[in-house]
This record gives C-alpha cells, structure tokens and sequence, in this order.
C-alpha cells in the first residue's frame, strides 16, 4: 500500500485513557486520516468525542457504520474481550485489535498457558483452577511447588488482577479471595527484569515495536502494589535480539492462531522477564500496554494509520515501519488514592510547554491521569525532558514515582571503571608517589607504603623529659579549586603540610609525621604523584615524616576536574615549652613575620574578587601574573623560628595568621585581661594584599583583615626588653607591628 493511493479515512479510536489519547494524537497526526472520532476520548483527546462507552458494542458498531468510518482502532481490552472488533468487522469496516476469539490471549490467562504449553514457549510452571471448589488443589499444587508464586484472576482485572505475595499468609489469603472472583491461574515466581515486546500482526507476520520496559508496582525502587503500570521507556537495553524474541514469543503464537480459524490482527504484547534462564512468557496482551504506548507510539516516524490498515489487509510484510532513533521516557502522574479508587487530581499546575520533545497523555480521572513523556537521543536526556514536563504541570497532590528506568541506567555500568572509579589507575597513583613519600621516611619508619596504617617509632623521643604530642587536621580550603583550573598540582600538597606544621609550631610542636587525604573527582596518576611531590616537599623541609595517606577518587562528589586536600600532623613538644606562655602582658611587643600569600586563606573572597581577571593578566602592582600570585604555596615557619625557640622563653607566644586574620587569630593566644594593638602600615605590604585593597573597595579595614592575613603570616609575642635579641635569632626580616596592651583579648587596629 502506498500513501498517495488511499483516499483520507474517517476513524474511530475506541477507549479513553492515556494510551487511547496517544492513539488518537498519532492518527491524527497522518495525512491518511480526514476526520478523527474517539469514544469515549477525555479532555483531551483530539477528534470529536463520542459519548459512547468502549464496551458498548451495539452502540459503537451503529456510530461506525451511520458516519461512514473507514477504520476503528480499539484501545483496551474490554472493548476486545466484549467482541467489538468482531461486530466492526462483520458491518465491513477495517478494525485494528482482534477479534473475541483471538483476544481470548488476553482474557483468559488458562487459554494463554495451554496455548504457551503446546507451543512450548518458554514459562514458568502453572496451573489453573476453574472454580472455587479447587480451593484445596490450588492450595496443594502452591505448598507442593515449595517455590514463590504469583497469583493472578484468570480473567481480565484491569490491571489489578495479578498479586505478587511476599509471604506465605499473603499468598494464601490472596488464593483465596481470587477464587470468589472467578477462575484463578497460579504461576512460578519468576526473577529478573521484565520487557514488554509489543508487534504489530496482520494474521500472518508480526512487526515488533523497540523493546519497552513498564514499571508495574507502584512504589519506587519496584516495591508496594502492583499496578496498570507507572511509566515506561522505549528502547529497553535487552541482551536479546528483538527479531529473535519475536520469532520465538509472537511468530508462533500469530501461525498457531491462523491455524485455528482465528487470525490475531491487532498488536499482540508479550510481557516477558528475563531471568537467568532466558526470557520466560509472563502473559499475552492483545493491544497496545498502557503506558508503553505512551512511549512506543511517539518512536513510530512512520504513518500509524498506513500500519493499521496493512495490518486490517493482511499487507504488513510490505509495510515499512521506520522507528526514530530516540529513546522516550514516561512518567505517568497518578491520583493520590491510586490504585484505589479515590478524587481526581485537579487542575494542571502550568500549561503544557509546547515542544517536540516533551508530550503529555490524558488518562483516567481519579486514576492514572496523566503520562508526561520526554522523547531525546539518550535515556538519561528522555528522563530530564519527562521529569521536568512532570514537574512543571503535575497537579498538587499528584503521586508519581521518581526512579523511572532505574534498572536501565544501572545496567549501563560493566566495571566499576564504568563508574568513574579507576583501580588501575589507583595503583599507578600510588606507583608514582612512592618515591617522593620514601624521600620522608627515616629509621622512625616501620613498614611501607600499602600498610592499613602508617607505623612510627617513638623511641627518638624517648630522651624528652615529658613529651606532649600535639595534633592538627586541617585543609586548604577553596584554593584548591583555583589550582585545579590553573593545573598547579603541587600548591596545594605543600600547602596542606605547612599549614598543618605552622599549626603545631605555634604551640611549640616540631613534627613528626604527616598524614594526607586526597580526594577528586577522577584520578589521575600524575595529578595525584604531583600533589603528593609537594606533600613530600614540604615534608622533607621541615624533617617531617610522610607517614601514610588517603587517595579516593569520588565520581559524583566532586565536579569534574575537581579536587581535595586534607591532613593530619602529629608533632612534640616538652611539656614545659608549650606556647603560648602564661607570662604575656601589656608592655609585650608583637613581631611579625611575612606571608608568602594568602596562604591558605580568604580564597573563596579572592576568587570571587577577581573572577573576570584570567589568571595570566598582571595588573600593577603585582610582580606576577594574578594567578601566580594566588598560588604562592603556603609557607612554613618551622625553620626561621627553630633558633628562637631553642631559647626557652624567648618566644612568649605565637599565631598562625589563618582563617579570621590578624583579628581573629592574634586573640588565641592573649589572657584575658590584654588586647594586641596592631599598627596598621608597621609592615611592607606585598604587592597582591595592595591590589587586594584597591580592588575591594567595598570591604572595609576590618572585613579585610579578618579575611586576608595582609601580609603578616606569623605574629610572635615578645618582651620589649628582648626585640633584638630575638629579631637576631631569626635568620629573615620581622617588624614590629604593635604591642600587648590592657584589654580584653580582642585586636585594636590603628
Ligand atoms: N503496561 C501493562 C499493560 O498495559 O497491561
């Protein structure tokens, strides 16, 4: 059949929920359709509605038949099981869906075993009970299966007629209220994901649609009630060949019922599952699923209704149907009672946005209201695209589950690499670190690198009189982000060690051993080899042991590029040389010490400051281009102020100019009873904290100096009386930039 040899049609789509409202939007859509009638149709179908029921046969036929229609496409299987397409047919008009006796795949599930029996198509075990006096026999052939099983009403139950016990007293009583029902068929308990493989049959040759996956319990993470099915996606990832499936579960079925006098003309849908053992017949459905039709349907590039009609003709084989290359994600937005009977949700919260990729179905009022699908080249861009559609228009109070495909985007993953999580390259991390941590290692250092931990001799400091160990965790803060983006790997490695010694020193703690944290969000064996070097660097100056570490690569927590550094030090001190000295007071003069930066500090203000300044740019005052001048590794004190505190005393005090600044840090150290004055201007200030200053004019003195340390990197409280003596045991310059004054252990700056 060609398009240009048929004449338009007048067509009935019979049904009225979200699969029929997509039925109707695709007949509509075709050029061989001149007018569209949908009964019942909802709000929202196009056509006109026809207020007539889908069950009402008698009725339908006479519509059919006084409006001259050309082609009836049935939707549900009520409509089927109660003969419509058999009374459409014998008026002599093209109907899509089988006749009673071919949909009997459908409404009874026995006919479906012993048809699926004598063709031996796959399945699990079953029996069948026709009336309630099998009651015992049902009961016996469970409790002799010793298996889980599935209970389902042998005939059609809307969807609700099957029950998946999970325990043994809900099995039972389920056997037993189905029997007060009708025919019941119970089943094996089958594991492992389902499918849904729907084609097209024109008596003689089925066409298969992509494989689908519905998503049939109504709880997230497939648990609770099952239900007529919270979304779908099409195509499904099945490690199985569509042509192959089709030639085992439908061809056969399609042959078989010729055979018999009744030809199956319509779409035949096999639910099946895929379990270890290959993929076993769940059940027959003999129209479209709902909500698969809700995603198969808008893959469908070709013309729906030329399909139909080569299906009514017996002309499938030479029909094309051409399939997009998409994948199509429903969600579908149910009532809040559902699946119990309950309200309808009320009105959309926002239009619909009128886009190709995002589509929504009206369904049943009170029910399964709408399906919001998302059409896009890959299943995770589908799910945002119907995710996003379901966010924006979902009435209050809607129930959808959130976990749509989750089973897909999870099967995607073969290795852990998959993942985003790379052993080998783990190892080849730790291959090339090696080195450089060794460089650390003295006879202090028992075992190796790969240990669970890091083991370290103390007898070295078993001369000391009364050895306090001091500790310090800390990190670098935002800096590292800055490093990541400029690739200056080994910044933040000497950072995080320095840092940490300056931490013990000003508690007059020399280190002993570090310990490191490196976390990113991909591992990279010579990023990692190069934040351990300066790690190791650091380490090595200061006659610090690199004792152990920590490298994790965390896809998903960190962005991509993205990093971290963290550590812990462990220092000595003897008792009676822990700082700060209780003798502070007034009178005292406070030295400091330069920074070599920002050090490891106000970052998230520098970077915000001179966001829009690539990073090679040099505006004056700077000595360096701007990023240069951000990544200064954080220095180390340990060195210049090793003299000084051998001399017991010398040194009454120390801070570590870090987060808080001159203003927050000077006050560790002071009694209660004294404030430090600091003389703002009493030291050379570096060219970037003048840049600093002229840029952030919106800061003031004090926003500045609690953010940044200025400058002055180290503070050291000393007796008036031995300024020089102690300025001559420090081999780098120092300036006195105030003293110790009454107060109460706050910074006046002036
Ligand atoms: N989605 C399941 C059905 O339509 O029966």
């Amino acid at each position: 059949m060609s398009r240009t040899s048929v004449t338009p049609l007048d067509i009935l789509v019979v049904g009225g929920g979200a699969r029929e409202h997509t039925l109707a939007w695709a007949v509509h859509r075709s050029s061989l359709c001149a007018k569209l009638f949908v009964a019942p149709g909802n709000d929202s179908t196009p056509g006109e509605r026809v207020d007539i029921a889908a069950h009402d046969v008698e009725a339908l036929t006479a519509f059919a038949v006084e409006r001259g229609i050309a082609l009836v496409v049935i939707g549900p299987e009520v409509a089927l099981a109660a003969g419509l397409a058999d009374n459409i047919a014998a008026a002599g008009i093209a109907v899509f869906g089988p006749s009673r006796a071919a949909a009997q795949l459908e409404w009874s599930k026995s006919f479906t075993r012993q048809v699926a029996s004598v063709l031996q198509l796959p399945s699990p075990a079953w029996a069948a009970f026709e009336s309630h006096a099998e009651l015992p026999a049902a009961l016996s052939w469970w409790r002799a299966l010793g298996d889980k099983i599935v209970v389902k009403q042998a005939g059609l139950a809307g969807g609700k007629g099957v029950v998946v016990p999970l325990d043994d007293e809900t099995c039972e009583a389920t056997i037993r209220s189905f029997f007060t029902t009708g025919p019941v068929v119970l089943e094996q308990r089958l594991r492992g994901p389902e499918c849904s493989l729907l084609a097209f049959c024109d008596g003689f040759t089925a066409r298969p649609l992509p494989f689908a996956q519905d998503h049939k319990r109504l709880g997230e993470g497939d648990t609770g009630p099952n239900t007529g099915g919270m979304g779908a996606f099409a195509p499904a990832p099945v490690p199985y060949d569509l042509n192959e499936l089709t030639a085992q579960f439908i061809q056969p079925v399609i042959d078989h019922m010729r055979a018999n006098g009744t030809p199956f003309v319509g779409m035949l849908y096999a639910g099946l599952m895929l379990t270890a053992d290959g993929p076993k017949l769940l059940e027959f459905n003999c129209r479209f699923g709902d909500p698969e039709a809700q995603v198969l349907i808008p893959l469908i590039e070709s013309d729906i209704v030329e399909i139909m009609l080569a299906c009514c003709n017996g002309q499938l084989a030479n029909t094309p149907i051409e399939i997009r290359d998409a994948t199509a994600l429903g969600v579908v937005i149910a009532a809040p009672s559902y699946p119990a009977t309950g309200p309808s949700l009320g009105a959309l919260r926002s239009e619909v946005p009128d886009t190709d990729h995002q589509l929504l179905f009206r369904g049943n009022a009170g029910g399964r209201e709408y399906t919001a699908v998302g059409i896009a080249q890959t299943l995770a861009h589908a799910r945002t695209a119907a995710y996003d559609l379901a966010a924006t228009v979902a009435p209050a109070g809607s129930r959808y589950r959130r976990d749509i495909g989750w089973r897909a985007h999870g099967a995607t993953l073969s290795s852990y690499a998959a993942a985003g999580v790379d052993i080998d390259e783990g190892t080849r991390a730790v291959d090339q670190l090696k080195d450089s941590v060794e460089k650390t290692h003295t006879s202090s250092v028992l075992g190796g690198i790969g240990a669970f931990g890091g083991t370290f001799d103390l007898s070295e400091i078993m001369g000391m009189k009364h050895p306090v160990l001091v500790a310090s965790t800390d990190g670098v803060g935002t800096k590292v982000e800055l490093a990541a983006r400029a690739g200056r790997y080994d910044v933040p490695g000497q950072d995080i060690v320095n840092h940490c010694i300056n931490d013990v020193l000003v508690q007059g703690a020399r280190p002993l051993f570090f310990l490191d944290y490196f976390a990113s969000s991909v591992i990279r064996a010579e990023q990692v080899a190069a934040v351990v070097n300066g790690m190791s660097i650091a380490c090595a100056a200061s006659g610090c042991v690199l004792l152990g570490g920590e490298t994790a690569e965390m896809p998903g927590v960190y962005m991509p590029g993205a990093f971290d550094v963290a550590g812990t030090l462990v220092g000595v001190v003897e008792r009676e040389r822990l700082l700060p000295l209780s003798t502070i007071a007034p009178g005292d003069v406070l030295l400091g010490m330069g920074s070599s930066g920002p050090h490891t500090n106000g970052y998230s203000l520098l970077r915000k400051l001179f966001d829009w300044l690539p990073l090679d740019a040099q505006p004056e005052p700077l000595d360096r281009p701007i990023g240069d001048a951000l990544l200064v590794p954080h220095r180390s004190y340990l060195n210049s102020l090793r003299a000084a505190l051998e001399d017991h005393g010398l040194i009454k005090g120390l801070a570590h100019i870090t987060g808080g600044g001159l203003i927050d840090n000077v006050p560790r150290i002071l009694p209660p009873n004294c404030d430090a004055a600091i003389t703002l201007g009493s030291w050379p200030m570096p060219p970037l904290f003048q840049l600093v200053s002229e840029v952030a004019t919106g800061l003031g003195t004090d926003e500045l100096y609690r953010t940044l340390n200025m400058g002055v990197g180290m503070v050291i409280v000393v007796d008036a009386a031995r300024v020089g003596e102690l300025q001559a045991a420090i081999p780098e310059p120092t300036y006195i930039i105030g003293s110790i004054v009454a107060g109460t252990k706050r910074v006046q700056l002036g």
